[in-house]
């Protein structure tokens, strides 16, 4: 540990301790007992929502709610007709997520704000500070659900997506959105200054180097892919090999493709997280599986272009085992530059925190990817312990939240001198 992150360690702030704190808080607002989950519109993400509406109001800004569940808090600043600047994260989780994907993003920016109130410092552009209620679209296998919702609305494709229960979307919405004084808040291009986000890296890169903050390139493009593959059910004891139109085992030769695929075109990387099949019981040939694919490359072409080969190779392997296959792509988004000037600025605000900083781009996908629609996007990428996310043990040190929280400060401050 170097002296300045030692320093951090043994003095933390106010505004540090407490973010700590908040993110075991809101940690502890979740749908299952069995691991943190927070999906998109469940009670537990509304909850979530509402607490931190709750530490917003103690910053004396101006909260709103969506019916969609995203949240904003406006700090006016000392012209409130200006642009605002954007800060801000996501506030739902995958399944046995970690605490800190998405609500550090959230968390830091009101304690960076708490600190710049503190100093006494009024910022000459409002702040506006937005917690997503979706960018993880676990729940309708559809990303960005709060972003996009204040960029670009969600379209009647999206509305009509199902999610596990069989429930779509305009009517999950309609019976459990947040309509009671809900706000309509939209952004077109060219409203806003820029969307700065502060996230955990959810890689090594950053651990490796021994540098608690990095500054982010850019995100990568992905595509998520839904497929069905439909043979025969039989029985398990009569039905003799060769006859078999086992769709279980037709998955299983698409995952490894998958696999084999991003082993041979690095830094391509494909993964099949979600599996369901049919009729599901022990005894029985399976008769249909549904499986998601996540497909993501920095590159767009080569991501078009290999996701291509892989659909011929799946409907090669269907065509093989006398199954039909039903290949639907439910996502794709293009890879995302960060703003030069922005990353100029992180930068710099990070050497001066932290005497040094690493540029890297972001496999993950961030609500930027949506937000750059109406402005800049930059981000600031927080190490995390062995690159662990989406996992219970993700973990972020109390001294590297802190080194975050002084970064943007510290871009705060110089981002109205630029
Ligand atoms: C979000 O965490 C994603 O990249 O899937
Ligand atoms: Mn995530
Ligand atoms: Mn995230």
């Amino acid at each position: 540990m170097g002296l300045l992150d030692l320093s951090r360690k043994l003095i933390m702030k106010a505004s540090a301790i407490r973010a700590v704190q908040r993110i075991d808080e809101l940690g502890a607002i979740s749908e299952t007992d069995d691991g943190l989950l927070r999906q998109f519109l469940s009670q537990a993400n509304l909850r979530a929502a509402e607490k931190i509406l709750e530490w917003m109001s103690l910053l004396g800004m101006h909260c709103e709610h969506q019916a969609d569940g995203t949240i904003r808090g406006i700090l006016s600043g000392s012209n409130p007709t200006a642009k605002p600047l954007l800060l801000g994260s996501h506030i739902d989780t995958v399944a046995h997520a970690g605490k800190y994907d998405g609500a550090l993003g959230v968390i830091a920016a009101l304690a960076a704000l708490e600190d710049l109130l503190e100093s006494g410092c009024t910022l000459p552009f409002p702040v506006h500070v937005l917690g997503f209620s979706d960018e993880e679209g676990v729940r309708f296998q559809a990303t960005y659900l709060g972003s996009r919702a204040v960029v670009a609305g969600l379209d009647e494709s999206l509305l009509s997506c199902r999610d596990a229960a069989g429930d779509a979307l305009r009517d999950v919405l309609e019976r459990d959105g947040w309509h009671d004084g809900a706000a309509h808040f939209r952004y077109a291009p060219g409203d806003v200054l820029g969307y700065v986000e502060l996230h955990i890296e959810q890689g090594r890169v950053l651990e490796e180097a021994k540098l608690p903050i990095g500054v982010v390139s850019g995100i990568a493009g992905q595509s998520r892919i839904s497929i069905t593959l439909k043979g025969q059910a039989d029985h398990a004891g009569t039905t003799p090999m060769p006859l078999r139109r086992d769709a279980m085992v037709g998955a299983a030769a698409c995952v490894l493709a998958a696999e084999s695929l991003a082993h041979a075109h690095s830094p391509l990387v494909a993964t099949v997280g979600q599996i369901s099949l049919s009729p599901n019981v022990s005894n029985s040939v399976p008769e249909s599986v549904k499986f998601s694919l996540d497909f993501r490359h920095p590159d767009d072409e080569q991501r078009v272009e290999l996701l291509d080969l892989l659909s011929h190779q799946f409907h090669q392997i269907a065509q093989q085992r006398d199954l039909e296959i039903h290949w639907q792509v439910v996502q794709e988004s293009g890879a995302v530059a960060c703003d030069d000037f922005l990353i100029e600025k992180i930068s710099r605000a990070a050497k001066k925190v932290t005497g040094r900083c690493l540029t890297l781009a972001s496999g993950a996908g961030h609500d930027g990817v949506m937000m750059q629609q109406i402005g800049p996007i930059g981000m600031i990428f927080v190490r995390c312990l062995k690159g662990l996310s989406h996992h219970p043990d993700e973990y972020c040190a109390p001294e590297d939240i802190a080194a975050g929280i002084d970064v943007l400060v510290e871009f705060l401050n110089s981002f109205h001198e630029a």
